[in-house]
């Protein structure tokens, strides 16, 4: 931030004074130069119009694209009676008088403002250098009190997201869970919050009876210290295959019997009815041959029901080990403790690659008995859970929501469900941190499952209800392969994650290597080629709103044309070069006259530098990294367009080039310009989860 006594210095430069406050308007000036504006516009309009300044900050809006303004007043917001608003708007336009503002426009009932373009360079480029990595952001956002931030509490998040299954795959649907959920956790941190990164594994069920058996009969120690991911899915899916296998031979057992059964008690002959006599079964009579069938299928039968008993299913073995594990056998939990560790070790090294660390690895393994019986004790109390068969189910139809229909909370075994897991780890979540707000981060394919738990949670009263009502949802649509065909295990055409981190990188190192000069000045090409690759990946996660799902095309999202990863890589890259080459020392960027940034490619760009505060905020609200994304986009193009940028006497000047500036002053500020643009690029970049290179 800058302090008030930076804030007056960088007025005096333009020949203000501190700018005028207001009660109930929360402004930042000390983060955000747009404020300075605001501040001075909102008191314009107070005495031109008379209306409240509140309602007048809240009437002020920042544009998308800047030949609408650099702000922007819809005059039927101020709520004005009497004046119609067209006229009130010329009014404002005429009467308006502000020494950093252009003469308004006045467009029917809207207002636009634009800033001048000198005192605009001057105060937004002072901000991106002294503010650096910071410009943009606004730590206050978090605090409980705004006004007293030093004295005031942070307010605290929890983000719970990725949440693979162990010995599952991890599959794109976790990929986008990570990607948004770490997007989310920077994007609060920036905002003051202090934030928690949870991961939620699905590290506890049936399935790790499954498991535990499977690697009994097909397991590798060495394998699984090796590739522990792999190799547990690799023993899932056999001892998923074995077991199928398996039903199948029930089933045909099963039938025999039928058949059998069937040979031992004939139909009996019917009278026919009346006038129904050709429908009749026929009498039949009991042979010699039938005899012998019937006593055949007697002993036949007899065998195939031992056999039935004597021999558990592996499904049943599966729910007889799961038990055990859920009253803490030692034994049964050995391999899962040993599962578990290996794989969140290997979690980590590709959460590594992504930028992402979490700071607890809970699961649904780590959802106390206890705390699933309180529970459980609070849904028969309160009349939300009923038996059903032995089992325990809610109806939340009888509850309000009949869309949510009925759902099971307790198997008849007495074990817990994943359902059962979420609502009584919802509550120890809360004990445990204390949070001021909680995001679940899961796929819309679980959005009944959510919004079931949720809806359970509401039902059972304080404390749960307290909870729940901190939390929230956040989906996302699916990911499906290029062809827009939905990627599924059974048809082996889900991408695991690993695979398409490394064949990405593959074609981002043959895309470097092309370049035969550049590569070798590239310090450690594996790396980078690694960094382009899963820019590539996250900002094409990022291109839509994220309740959309999308296409994933290896070959779309890395090029380098168009709205992708590698293109803001490349942006970033080049104003990099610009500046090794140029040389400009820092203090010169900082003392230079940024009034001499005069063609019009270059006043957009500082335009579109000064409104990255307000994408920021913009972003807080909306929480969707394409509105960064779509600012970013638009920034480097205007970036990318002052380095033609043409001089309008001479066309053959390249007049915002910085090795051809005509003096050293307006190459420092042409410098300070392109640099303030890294800047903020940078900013955005990283803020969604991209390390931005420095060559390529
Ligand atoms: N492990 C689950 C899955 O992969 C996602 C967990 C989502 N979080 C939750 N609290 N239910 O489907």
């Amino acid at each position: 931030a800058l302090d008030t006594h930076q804030i007056t210095s960088q007025l005096e430069k333009i020949g203000l004074s501190q700018p005028p406050t207001f009660s109930g308007v929360q402004l930042s000036p000390e983060y955000n130069p747009v404020d300075i504006y605001r501040a001075y516009i909102i008191e314009q309009i107070q005495k031109i119009s008379g209306a409240e300044p509140a309602i007048i900050n809240n009437a002020l809006a920042w544009t998308q694209d800047l030949k609408h303004g650099d702000l922007v007043l819809p005059v039927p917001a101020l709520r004005l009676k009497g004046k119609k608003p067209d006229e009130l708007a010329i009014e404002i336009a005429d009467k308006f008088d502000c020494p950093i503002v252009e003469k308004p426009t006045a467009d029917k009932t809207f207002v636009r403002f634009f800033f001048k373009a000198g005192p605009l360079a001057t105060l937004t480029l002072n901000y991106v250098l002294e503010q650096k990595s910071q410009y943009g952001f606004n730590p206050l956002l978090g605090v409980e009190d705004p006004s007293k931030p030093k004295d005031s509490k942070r307010k605290r998040m929890v983000v719970e997201y990725s949440s693979p299954n162990i010995a599952k795959e991890f599959h794109t649907g976790h990929l986008r869970s990570t990607i948004i959920g770490g997007f989310l956790v920077k994007l609060y941190s920036a905002a003051g919050w202090e934030t928690i990164s949870m991961n939620y594994l699905g590290d506890w069920g049936k399935q790790y009876g499954m498991l535990s058996q499977g690697f009994e009969k097909y397991g590798s120690e060495a394998e699984l210290e090796r590739d522990p991911i792999k190799h547990l899915n690799e023993v899932y899916v056999k001892i998923n295959q074995d077991n199928a296998e398996e039903q199948k031979e029930a089933k045909k057992l099963a039938e025999r019997k039928d058949e059998l059964e069937k040979v031992k008690n004939p139909p009996k002959p019917m009278k026919p009815k009346k006038g129904k006599e050709n429908d009749a079964v026929p009498e039949v009579k009991w042979t010699d041959e039938q005899e012998k069938q019937l006593q055949d299928a007697t002993a036949e039968l007899e065998k195939v029901q031992e056999e039935l008993v004597a021999k558990p299913s592996i499904d049943e073995k599966a729910r007889q080990f799961f038990k055990r594990m859920s009253e803490g056998d030692k034994d049964a939990l050995k391999y899962w403790q040993k599962f578990r560790d290996l794989s969140i070790e290997a979690y980590k090294h590709m959460y590594a690659r992504l930028s992402i660390a979490f700071d607890d690895y809970s699961g649904e393994s780590t959802v106390k008995q206890e705390d699933m019986d309180k529970a459980a004790q609070v849904l028969h109390e309160k009349g939300v859970s009923e038996d059903s068969k032995g089992a325990v189910i809610v109806d939340l139809a009888k509850h309000g929501a009949p869309k949510l229909g009925k759902t099971l909370v307790k198997k008849r075994d007495g074990t817990s469900l994943y359902l059962t897991r979420d609502v009584a780890g919802n509550l120890e979540r809360f004990e445990k941190y204390n949070f001021d707000r909680c995001i679940y981060v899961v796929a819309s394919q679980q959005d009944v499952h959510m919004a079931q738990f949720f809806k359970i949670l509401q039902l059972m009263g304080s404390p749960y209800s307290d909870a729940v009502a901190k939390c929230e949802h956040i989906s996302f649509g699916m990911v499906k392969d290029p062809k827009g065909q939905t990627m599924s295990t059974r048809k082996g055409t889900v991408v695991s994650l690993a695979d398409s981190l490394d064949s990405a990188k593959e074609f981002m190192h043959d895309v470097m290597r092309k370049n035969d000069d550049k590569y070798k000045q590239v310090e450690d090409p594996e790396a980078t080629a690694d960094t382009l690759a899963i820019s590539s990946i996250m900002v094409q996660d990022y291109a839509g709103k994220m309740i959309n799902g999308y296409n994933f095309d290896m070959e779309r999202m890395t090029s380098f044309e168009g709205d992708t990863g590698p293109y803001l890589q490349y942006s970033h890259a080049r104003v990099c070069s610009m500046a090794r080459k140029a040389n400009v020392s820092r203090e010169a960027m900082e003392n230079a006259d940024f009034t001499l940034i005069t063609a019009k490619e270059g006043v957009e760009l500082v335009r579109a530098l000064a409104q990255w505060p307000d994408v920021f905020l913009n972003t807080y609200k909306t929480r969707e990294p394409i509105t960064i994304l779509t600012y970013l986009f638009r920034m480097t193009h205007m970036l990318s367009s002052c380095y033609d940028a043409k001089d309008a006497n001479n066309k053959n000047a390249k007049t915002m080039s910085v090795m051809y500036a005509d003096s050293e002053e307006k190459k420092a500020a042409l410098m300070a310009l392109y640099e303030a643009a890294r800047q903020v690029l940078g900013n955005g970049m990283r803020l969604l989860g991209l390390k931005p290179v420095e060559r390529m």
